[in-house]
């Protein structure tokens, strides 16, 4: 088993789609280890981001993710990241493939929905930006 970390960004939770992307994400066979809802503060999505600090679109892309609340998942799966990737499909909605998460629901490559981690050493890093050991429900006991 291995994990990813998700975020509904904030026009998925202004659009009411909150539901919707979940059940998706439910029907692909993913568990939910942990999630929360919160309104990003500005230090915590630059920290979040520190890796596209130098590209031309950083501080539009921090002004969306604190536009309103996300919601970041804890997510499990037998090769988790590959497979999440694939059902939300590619960064572009317009170059996403029919069916996925991004095609479905999202207006364009900044506002696209939902992330995904991109490696399982990110996924780790990630999940652990929002979530703290306890709170991962698997840590908990809980099966
Ligand atoms: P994600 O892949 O989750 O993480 C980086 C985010 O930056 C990406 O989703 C988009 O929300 C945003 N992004 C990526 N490329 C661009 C771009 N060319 N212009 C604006 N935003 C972008």
């Amino acid at each position: 088993m291995s994990r990813t970390l998700a975020i509904l960004k904030p026009d998925c939770v202004r659009k009411n789609l909150i539901g919707k992307v979940i059940s998706h994400i439910q029907d692909a066979g993913f568990k939910i280890l942990a999630m929360k809802m919160i309104h990003l503060t500005e230090d915590s999505a630059k920290g979040f981001y520190e890796i596209h600090k130098e590209r031309p679109f950083f501080n539009e892309l921090i002004t969306y993710m604190t536009s309103g609340p996300c919601v970041p998942i804890a997510l499990e799966k037998e090769n988790a990241v590959e497979d999440f990737r694939k059902i939300i499909g590619a960064t572009d909605p317009a170059k996403a493939e029919e069916g996925t998460i991004r095609k479905l629901y999202a207006e364009n490559i900044q506002e696209n929905i939902v992330h995904g981690s991109d490696s399982d050493e990110n996924a780790a890093k990630e999940i652990s930006h929002f979530f703290s050991r306890k709170e991962i429900l698997e840590n908990n006991g809980w099966k």
